[in-house]
């Protein structure tokens, strides 16, 4: 008999989108295979976000939709895992009596089990949270993974948040901080590089906080961990790495040791993205965020004076509660003043259970409109004028593959974490995966166009 076909659906964060590939790894070991797509699929697995309203509605319109698809050919199972999965728990499967099982972020294991239940006609939610150094038991991902992704990969270093931000739903969805123990991270990277990936990005929700409560209370020997910066310098040294990312950090964790690691390790890109979510020092303080606009300046000027040629790019939020004009004109005097290269912006979305959910001062959601429109207008700008200062250098660009115009025209990112475009040369073989030297020539908002700098690979 051919085996069962599975597909999986995944929406959120990075850390989303690894344990959708810890999930597939875990299926294909169980015996079943990667469908081509949806429709030749017999399993289809959501692995849901609930960061914003948006994002957790997602999940009940598709689960609306997948009726039909249930119903297409017998057999069919559908699962829900993720953050909207955790928070929401069975109550999922009285809601949507076509749903078959659901998983919590800290059950990715149980998903061959209860996929097996289900096969039975079982219904079954598991959500508990799991404390242990366990929950990092998971199967490494593939030599065989899909193209694209062949050269880089994710490493989760730690999971949960105990920041409890006013606004933010992750400590809830995700539990408490836990960190990784220091050799598997590395034992895992050392494989990773054997099998050919080049550039690796540490994953956590605060992923900067590292070691903090082990290294706190005196016990991270025993434990087998240790402050960020000296497993960052662990890793940079693990041959074949080439590039080190890791993401999101907090401002709160930023000591004179990870400053001094951007200057100093060879291995760890010239990009950061270090979300500060408000300009005003009102709002940073409603939102519980634990640092000053001035504080946030501090680091992203010693960054600079450690690492020249960083990029630093963030993630804001508009019409936080009580959130003034003149609050807002704080959060775009911080854009400029920061120099961010990029940002991600986004209307502030109550969430059920936070403290901000409760506030009051409610901003007018076309006000709310006005001010992202305002805020991306002059981020784009921004990101305009930084693309513009890089053209006339040269960079190296690892290729993720074609870029969407096609037409022989290859996408990749450099060392800032920039997309590049380059055209070539009809018929110059080059992969995902590859390396490619270029001058940058042309700038617009989104990307920057490259030139090989080898004549024969050029057009
Ligand atoms: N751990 C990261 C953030 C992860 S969530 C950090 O501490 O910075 C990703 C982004 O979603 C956040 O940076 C924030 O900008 C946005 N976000 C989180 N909760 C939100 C909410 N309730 N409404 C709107 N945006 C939100
Ligand atoms: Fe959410 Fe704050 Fe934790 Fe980031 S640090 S995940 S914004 S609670
Ligand atoms: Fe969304 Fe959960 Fe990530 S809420 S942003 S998928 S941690």
């Amino acid at each position: 008999m051919d085996p069962k076909r599975f597909a999986l659906r995944t929406y959120g964060c990075q850390m989303n989108v690894h344990d959708s590939e810890k999930v597939a790894t875990l299926l294909e070991d169980s015996g079943l295979a990667a469908a081509d797509g949806e429709s030749d699929a017999d399993v289809l697995v959501i692995n849901t976000c609930s960061i914003r309203d948006k994002a957790e509605h997602q999940l009940y319109s598709d689960l609306g939709k997948l009726r039909a698809w249930k119903a297409e050919k017998p057999g069919r199972i559908v699962g829900v895992g993720g953050c909207v999965a955790q928070q929401v728990g069975d109550r999922l499967l009285g809601r949507f009596d076509h749903l078959d099982f659901v998983f919590g972020t800290h059950n990715l294991r149980k998903v061959p089990a209860m996929l097996d239940q289900a096969e039975d006609g079982q219904r079954v939610a598991w959500v508990d949270e799991e404390k242990s150094q366990a929950r990092f038991d998971l199967p490494m991902r593939r030599p065989d993974a899909p193209a694209g992704r062949r050269h880089k990969a994710f490493v989760t270093v730690m999971e949960g948040c105990d920041m409890f931000c006013s606004f933010c739903i992750v400590p809830s969805t995700r539990g408490r901080e836990i960190s990784r123990v220091a050799r598997e991270i590395e034992a895992e990277v050392a494989a990773l590089a054997e099998q050919g990936i080049r550039e690796v990005t540490l994953l956590g929700q605060t992923v900067n906080a590292y070691g903090r409560h082990d290294v706190r209370r005196g016990k991270a020997a025993a434990v087998g961990t240790m402050p960020f910066a000296e497993l960052l310098a662990r890793l940079d040294a693990i041959p074949g790495i080439e590039r080190l990312r890791y993401t999101s950090p907090h401002p709160l964790f930023y000591d004179d040791a990870l400053i001094r690691a951007h200057g100093e390790l060879r291995h760890l890109c010239p990009h950061v993205h270090l979300p500060v979510q408000s300009g005003s020092n009102t709002i940073l303080e409603a939102m519980r965020r634990r640092y000053t606009r001035e504080r946030y300046f501090e680091i992203v000027d010693a960054l600079r004076a450690a690492r020249p040629d960083i990029a630093i790019t963030s993630d804001l939020i508009v019409g936080f509660p009580g959130e003034t004009e003149a609050d807002f004109e704080d959060t775009l005097g911080l854009v400029e003043r920061a120099g961010l290269v990029d940002s991600f912006s986004f209307k502030y979305s109550p969430r059920p259970g936070t403290t901000a959910a409760d506030l009051s001062g409610e901003v007018p959601p076309e006000v709310a409109q006005d001010r992202l429109e305002r805020l991306q207008t002059q981020q784009k700008a921004q990101t305009l004028a930084y693309h513009q200062t890089r053209v006339g250098q040269e960079t190296l660009v690892f290729v993720d593959g074609e870029s969407r115009r096609g037409q022989g025209q290859i996408s990749g990112r450099d060392p800032q974490h920039r997309v590049v475009n380059v055209d070539l040369r009809p018929g110059a073989a080059l992969a995902a995966g590859d390396t490619l030297a270029v001058e940058l020539v042309e700038a617009t908002p989104h990307s920057l166009l490259g030139r090989p700098l080898d004549p024969a690979l050029r057009p």
